[in-house]
């Protein structure tokens, strides 16, 4: 390592940062919808960090919850003990999950839920007498995760252009992209033939007795922008991968777990996945928990082969994580907080048309429930992106921070180098103040980046 670096670059941290320039507001303090930093300045948290936080900060059910669990035993080796905790939340999750679905493998996070997935799939045909099968199929676009094999699936070119020589062979293939992709001559569910024609004529080119799983965020989140399915779509895939006995992977690390107004996204489309991943919302971010939940058949063929999953943690299925988890899907439950969800969500939408419908820089706005983005286009008939030299997303991120607003925005929504979109995914106890403040301080930081004002 040559570089030099100016040590007036460097902030006073020994923390190694995301932005090794920047130090962060250092928040000291969160209730409901709302963080504190040090300095006392209070921030509307508009995205629960990267759609996290779904019952606000600092529940007093889930602390007491957690509190409870540390005080029996915060700690035990699953390789020696299993917890009431980690059974009750397991018991909890297959009463709840789509159908077919009987176990439940926990991790402490998304990327490794992904893992674990792609892991237990192909094991799944090892100990079934299908060895051969070895390609995944994914789309572009997507985010899985940063650990080598979610990388790997995930489609987005910037993210996985530095780590390529040390990834697994994926085949991406078209997200579910209506805005952008769909034809005018054609309908959304033609549309959806299209693509699902297309992930047909992958299977075909690879054989399919050789794909392990197609691997696909029910909505898409974090680098498309909360972008539903269109109708019809996720019932074609279902039918591909069941006529050559591929599994369906779904990943709903992000969209999953209350935030489009079902438990489960896939619910709206009517199919069940094989394999399921889900995490942020399942702990609220009280503690770091991911799971993926089994569909019947692959936890039976472990059980009558191996009667092991070659895999593991530390830190899996940890009892106070479990407790967290169990505690907000109880607050979910209790206080009906789909239907809050769901209402909070038309709420939220009708708020965003009012004050972007108009916006010569609002290309789209979209999504479902509380899962809510606008993408923004330098150009709103030709949808147009910004020049990615101006990094629109991190302007109005920046300038949303400063009005004590945060919300998720990101760049390279087209292709990983092209577009911006702001994500949306407030507590599901949001108040109806707090999403007009949400929208006012949005649009004023959108109105405020100096891209924007330039452009108009
Ligand atoms: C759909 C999806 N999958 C996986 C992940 C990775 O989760 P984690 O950051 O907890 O590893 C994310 C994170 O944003 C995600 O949105």
């Amino acid at each position: 390592m040559k570089r030099d670096v100016q040590a007036s670059a460097q902030p006073p941290t020994k923390v190694m940062h995301r932005q090794l320039h920047r130090l962060p507001p250092i928040a000291t303090g969160g209730r409901g919808a709302w963080i504190t930093d040090a300095e006392g300045k209070r921030y509307l948290d508009a995205s629960g960090g990267a759609a996290v936080s779904c019952v606000g900060h600092g529940h007093p059910d889930v602390l007491a919850a957690m509190r409870a669990q540390m005080d029996a035993i915060a700690y035990a080796h699953t390789s020696f003990f299993t917890t009431d905790v980690a059974e009750t939340l397991a018991n909890t999750l297959v009463a709840s999950a789509p159908r077919g679905i009987d176990h439940v493998y926990f991790v402490s996070g998304g990327s490794e839920a992904i893992e674990a997935a792609l892991k237990l799939a192909r094991q799944y045909f090892v100990e079934t007498g299908q060895a051969q099968r070895r390609h995944f199929i994914a789309r572009r676009q997507s985010y899985h995760g940063n650990t080598l094999g979610a990388l790997a699936v995930g489609g987005n070119a910037w993210r996985r252009a530095q780590f390529a020589p040390l990834l697994i062979d994926v085949t991406h293939v078209s997200p579910c992209y209506e805005y952008r992709d769909r034809r005018e001559d054609e309908s959304a569910e033609e549309y959806g033939e299209r693509l699902a024609d297309e992930l047909d004529r992958e299977i075909q080119a690879l054989g399919g007795d050789n794909i392990i799983a197609f691997v696909a965020e029910t909505v898409a989140g974090a680098t498309l922008g909360a972008v539903p399915p269109v109708p019809g779509y996720f019932r074609r895939v279902r039918e591909l991968c069941d006529r050559h006995g591929i599994l369906l992977i779904l990943d709903e690390v992000m969209c999953g777990m209350g935030r489009t107004g079902t438990l489960h996204a896939i619910e709206q489309e009517g199919i069940a996945p094989d394999l399921m991943t889900i995490a942020k919302g399942l702990g609220g971010g009280y503690a770091p928990i991911g799971a993926v939940l089994v569909r019947s058949e692959i936890h039976a063929a472990l059980a009558a082969g191996s009667g092991f999953f070659q895999h593991g943690h530390t830190y899996i299925a940890h009892p106070v994580a479990c407790a967290a988890a169990l505690a907000v899907q109880r607050v979910i439950s209790r206080d009906n907080l789909l239907d809050a969800v769901k209402r909070k969500g038309t709420g939220l939408r009708e708020r965003l048309v009012h004050a972007f419908s108009d916006h010569p820089h609002v290309g789209d706005i979209r999504g479902r429930g509380l899962f809510m983005a606008l993408e923004l286009v330098a150009e709103r008939e030709r949808k147009t992106p910004f020049d990615p030299s101006l990094r629109v997303h991190a302007r109005i991120k920046a300038e949303a921070m400063a009005r004590g607003l945060c919300v998720y925005p990101m760049g390279g929504t087209l292709d990983g180098r092209l577009g911006d979109h702001v994500l949306l995914a407030p507590p599901f106890n949001v108040n109806d103040d707090e999403l007009d403040t949400l929208v006012e301080r949005l649009r004023d930081a959108v109105n405020a980046a100096p891209v924007v004002q330039r452009a108009s």
